[in-house]
């Protein structure tokens, strides 16, 4: 079965959901066939970039160049960034040229980013192959690097022309990474509510790799996050509560040195803010996330953190805006499909939320 979900902004684009799916098919629509560059990683290329080149090049594509970079965040740096628009400047890539990012959340960030920017700007394809890259960061058009001094801290916004989330891929991802996909699912689905929030009861399912609770999760976040993107692109408003857990997830994440995955700290960052909820808003959902992120096999605790550490890093979080007070802002749950996000929230509240899940 093959689903395309639209997102609809400026320059709308489809994302194609399915198994086993016609690559060069699934394309034909958004795409003329040219000259292809496959970037992808040291894990994904030597089990899926053969086909992928195969698949492209039956149906009328030239492959130019498959460029593996060592897998993992820190090739998501302006030296590797250098190195592929390198490589696609001597493969002799011209503008009509198009760039497909085979793999997780990395490859897609880091590839769009050379794709808006070399020649200024190709067309780029997403193939995502890590469930976080199918539910979240290939849809919404935000690409960067990092910097030495911060995440995603050098960016642009990308529409690919097309994405094509094909979940046959996610057979070899490690289980470690399936859940920490399952927490942005999670997430999108607490903040969503109806019936995307009922089908987390499918979550369990998903985590053991069965094929329609996967595709009804995936199929679910794609139109929630397409919804929420449609609405404010840019980040002006309401995309803002996509950060939902993100707060202390991200300073979690910069204080453990980044040995936890993003989809633990973010996991525990979502207990956090229910707590946090609950304080200020009265909703006691602690539980419900408990058991809905257990069920993903998901952390809800960070290991002995030092608050004082993640309040510090909390400061730096570039999701504060400047001229902020010592204030932070955080995402909160009113009650399940109701969040309300730019809530003030005290250092003191803060590490009180910090203290509960350490
Ligand atoms: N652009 C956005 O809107 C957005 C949103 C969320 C996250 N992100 C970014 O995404 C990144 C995290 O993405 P991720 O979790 O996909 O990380 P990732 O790309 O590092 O992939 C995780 C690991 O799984 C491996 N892998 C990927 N697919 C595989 C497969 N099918 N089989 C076997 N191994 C596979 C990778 O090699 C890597 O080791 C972060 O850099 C984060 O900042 C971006
Ligand atoms: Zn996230």
């Amino acid at each position: 079965m093959v689903e395309r979900v639209e997102v609809s902004v400026s320059t709308p684009y489809p994302v194609v959901v399915g198994e086993d799916l016609d690559l060069a098919g699934s394309i034909s629509e958004a795409l003329e066939p040219g000259a292809a560059f496959v970037l992808t990683d040291s894990n994904v290329g030597p089990r899926h970039a053969r086909s992928v080149a195969r698949d492209l090049e039956e149906g009328g594509w030239r492959v130019l160049d498959v460029i593996e970079i060592p897998a993992g965040e820190s090739s998501k740096s302006l030296k590797v960034y250098g190195d592929v628009v390198g490589r696609l400047a001597a493969s002799g890539l011209t503008r009509d040229g198009t760039l497909f990012a085979l793999g997780g959340g990395v490859v897609g960030d880091l590839g769009g980013f050379a794709a808006a920017t070399y020649m200024r700007g190709i067309s780029f394809v997403a193939l995502p192959t890590t469930l976080l890259a199918m539910v979240d960061s290939s849809v919404g058009g935000k690409v960067g690097v990092d910097l030495p001094e911060g995440k995603n801290l050098a960016g642009a916004f990308l529409r690919p022309r097309v994405v094509v989330a094909d979940l046959k891929r996610l057979e070899t991802l490690p289980d470690r990474e399936l859940s920490c996909g399952l927490a942005e699912v999670i997430k999108m689905g607490l903040l969503a509510g109806g019936d995307y929030f009922e089908d987390l009861g499918q979550v369990d399912d998903a985590r053991s790799r069965d094929a329609d609770a996967l595709r009804t999760l995936v199929l679910d976040s794609v139109r929630f996050k397409a919804d929420v993107v449609a609405d404010d692109e840019l980040e002006t408003g309401r995309r803002a509560i996509l950060n939902y857990g993100h707060t202390i997830g991200h300073a979690l994440e910069a204080a453990a040195d980044y040995a936890l995955l993003h989809g633990e700290v973010i996991s525990a960052g979502m207990v956090a803010a229910a707590h946090l909820s609950r304080e200020k808003l009265g909703t006691d959902l602690v539980e419900l996330h408990q058991n809905l992120l257990w069920s993903a096999g998901l952390p809800t605790k960070a290991p002995a953190a030092d608050p004082d550490q993640i309040l510090v890093a909390m400061g730096r979080d570039k999701k504060r805006r400047s001229g902020d007070g010592p204030a932070h802002r955080f995402v909160l749950l009113e009650d399940i499909g109701r969040p309300v996000w730019g809530v003030p929230v005290t250092d003191d509240e803060a590490r009180q939320a910090i203290e509960a899940i350490i």
